[in-house]
């Protein structure tokens, strides 16, 4: 990988894999590519080259590879799962009408290419507690109708025109820089904004509520060795089970409580993120990961706590 552009690079996950990527390959390799309506922070602005490029327009995205001769894309344009039951056209233009024209670019171009799946690509039907890499995905959400089309897509594109796609399932991501927005997992973030700013915490999602969780180092480092790791160990491409924790609301909020005796939570559910969530698993099977290239996350539920708490504290002053 020497030239490499990041579709969705201020979005929830691709603001810090854009700076990754630049302390990996160097500023000047990594293209921040953005849409006006989200703009680069300054840190992302000033640290390198940064391009307006929206997903749903190929000519963009050509005129920004050509220009930067990109050998590696990272698409990480998407809208998150409850946001994309309000806009089900626009959820699906972005995420697959965009993943075609990342696609083609990349065949014509010769680049590898990363777009994400999710938990949500699985469904009522999933095996739920440890569900396997390869099992029933019938999604009812259209975030998720759009992750299991990313897959079959990507692959598609592999077999086909032998284009060097790979691509994890990320669970909910947690971090302490850029908040998500309209996931369903975004509870397990908004709790540590709450803890630190001593506010009582109104929990959308019910107690007893597994879904499978990862702090943004893990995340990121999973995206970045996939593409690094060895193509003739892979078996699978799109999209690998990847896992570090799961917890229920009652779970997370008992670690920060450790940290925070007098935090506060109650519980006021949102039908609409509780069904999304009863959908998907409780927990994956990420063996084919650690098996085909190594996967090992470094954080869990305690060593993430004790690191969110310190950096919000801090920064939230
Ligand atoms: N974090 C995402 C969401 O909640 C799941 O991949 O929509």
């Amino acid at each position: 990988m020497k030239n490499i552009l990041v579709i969705g690079s201020t979005g929830q996950i691709g603001s810090e894999l854009t700076m990754e990527l630049r302390k990996r390959y160097g500023n000047e390799h990594v293209i921040a590519g953005y849409i006006p309506s989200a703009p680069p922070t300054d840190v992302l602005m000033e640290s390198g080259p940064s391009e307006v490029v929206d997903i749903t327009c190929t000519d963009m995205i050509l005129d920004v590879v050509k220009k930067y001769h990109i050998d590696a894309i990272y698409n990480l344009a998407a809208l998150l799962s409850v946001v994309a039951e309000s806009k089900p056209q626009l959820a699906w233009h972005i995420g697959i009408d965009g993943l075609f024209n990342v696609l083609e670019i990349a065949r014509h171009y010769n680049c590898s290419v990363f777009t994400p799946s999710s938990i949500g690509s699985f469904g009522l039907d999933t095996p739920h507690v440890k569900t396997p890499q390869d099992t029933i995905q019938r999604p009812r959400t259209m975030y998720g109708v759009t992750k299991v089309t990313t897959e079959l897509v990507s692959d598609y594109y592999y077999n086909k025109y032998g284009v060097d796609t790979r691509a994890v399932r990320f669970p909910g991501i947690i971090s302490n820089v850029t908040p998500p927005g309209g996931g369903t997992t975004d509870y397990a973030v908004d709790i540590y904004y709450s803890a630190v700013k001593g506010e009582e915490f109104v929990c959308p999602i019910k107690e007893g509520t597994l879904m499978d969780m990862m702090y943004m180092p893990d995340a990121l480092h999973a995206a970045i060795s996939l593409m690094e790791a060895d193509p003739s160990r892979l078996v699978h491409r799109n999209a690998f089970n990847i896992a570090s924790m799961s917890f229920a609301p009652e779970t997370i909020y008992a670690e920060i409580k450790k940290h925070k005796p007098d935090f506060k939570m109650r519980y006021e559910v949102d039908p609409l993120k509780q069904s999304i969530a009863d959908s998907w698993p409780d927990s994956l099977d990420d063996t084919c990961a650690r098996n085909e290239w190594d996967w090992k996350p470094q954080y869990n539920l305690e060593t993430m706590t004790k690191d969110m708490l310190e950096k919000l504290s801090a920064r939230l002053k």
